[in-house]
């Protein structure tokens, strides 16, 4: 068993979560990175290399493309091909690459707001224009707006759709049905569909998650993919990431950026540690990281029932991002992030971070031992009755 309870000491380690709040006494539960130690198995693969002590430029061995091939066949039911896959420094650097491959300058971009940040900059640095299809909240949940998507992938010049799959912030992991009906609706107005699945791994029990490229031979060919093992073994600073595609043509557009980008060298740790990740071992400690955020999620909705209740949380069905509609404070989300850093030492993201659908909401990080995520809550609480 892992002991995802200990308590590890992160500040003075250049950690941006932890070592960018000013205060000491701040406890920051915003940037997606995990206060967990990665699995062994990577540890140990890191540590030879290390060792070895030459740190020259790095060639990509086919034994990562086999890796990644491998684990999406085993654990996902996608049969990829070894030569689809393309690497860079990043899901980021991949979404951009993508994009700049894709479009001209003027170009239109949909994406399924509230979503992640990088997803607005990423477009825009590229020259083209955002176009939103806000997602729909239903009670504690949110579904995507298939009749806004209609009219909004009608656009002559939208020539793409940035999807988030699960989904940064909402909380969703797709099912086979709703990326069927995206997917009509897309393939019908000429939008290929770039799939951010940097969140794949982390899915609870009683949900799928479907790999969008492996749910029909028309999303696969419509479809490029980003995955990383990034998110789910707590490695976002080794810097790698795969991009899917089977169409050699678009694989070779795509490389161009890359290259034109200059984001196409990555650094040997990153590489062993993705062969790593995607070991048994790797697996064996995924599924009791999964367990201790799925006990997490209960924890954190179970102390919200009873102290916070004003504070409706949305169901959680993968990821480890709390999305709590604070609208009952009567402050927009700027304001609040910046109050509770101050009067609670308590650092959250403000939801609009995530585009203007995110006001009045906060996102939590409960990637951290119990007893943190606990006093951050409290924190909350106490900062509400002051
Ligand atoms: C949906 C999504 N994509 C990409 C990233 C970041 O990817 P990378 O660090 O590989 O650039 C994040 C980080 O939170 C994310 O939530």
């Amino acid at each position: 068993m892992y002991n995802f309870d200990e308590l590890i000491t992160r500040r003075g380690t250049n950690s941006l979560k932890w070592d960018s709040a000013g205060h000491a006494d701040v406890l920051p539960m915003w940037v997606a990175d995990m206060d967990f130690r990665t699995a062994p198995v990577l540890i140990e693969a890191l540590r030879r290399r290390v060792e070895h002590g030459i740190f020259g430029y790095t060639q990509v061995p086919p034994t990562y493309y086999e890796a990644v091939a491998a684990w999406f066949a085993r654990r996902h039911g996608w049969n990829l091909q070894p030569e689809w896959i393309m690497y860079t420094s990043g899901v980021v650097p991949a979404l951009s690459a993508i994009i700049k491959a894709l479009t001209v300058p003027g170009d239109k971009v949909i994406a399924q707001t509230p979503v992640y940040n990088c997803f607005f900059s990423s477009i825009r640095n590229n020259g083209c224009e955002l176009l939103a299809n806000p997602l729909r909240r239903e009670n504690d949940t949110y579904r995507m707006d298939f009749d806004d998507l209609e009219r909004k992938a009608a656009d002559p010049r939208a020539k793409l759709l940035l999807l988030c799959n699960p989904h940064n912030p909402a909380g969703r992991v797709w099912t086979r049905e709703e990326l069927t009906r995206l997917n009509d609706i897309c393939l019908r107005h000429g939008v290929r569909v770039v799939a951010d699945e940097i969140h794949c791994e982390l899915v609870f029990s009683g949900h799928t998650y479907t790999p969008f490229a492996s749910v029909s031979t028309e999303c696969l060919n419509n479809s490029i993919t980003c995955v990383s093992p990034s998110k789910a073994f707590n490695i976002a600073g080794l810097q790698i990431a795969s991009i899917i595609s089977s169409d050699a043509d678009i694989r070779a557009r795509i490389e161009r950026a890359i290259n034109i980008n200059e984001v196409c060298d990555v650094n040997p740790f990153g590489v062993i540690a993705t062969e790593a990740a995607y070991s048994a071992e790797g697996e064996e400690w995924l599924l009791q990281l999964i367990a201790y955020l799925e006990e997490n999620d209960r924890a954190f909705h179970a102390f919200c029932a009873e102290h916070l209740p004003q504070f409706p949380l949305t169901r959680l069905e993968g990821t480890y991002l709390e999305w709590m509609d604070c609208t009952a404070l009567h402050l927009s989300s700027e304001k609040m992030e910046h109050v509770l850093l101050e009067k609670a030492q308590l650092w959250l993201n403000a939801g609009t971070m995530y585009g203007s659908e995110g006001e009045g909401y906060m996102r939590w990080n409960i990637a951290c031992p119990r007893s943190r995520m606990l006093e951050g809550l409290e924190r909350f609480a106490e900062f509400l009755q002051k």
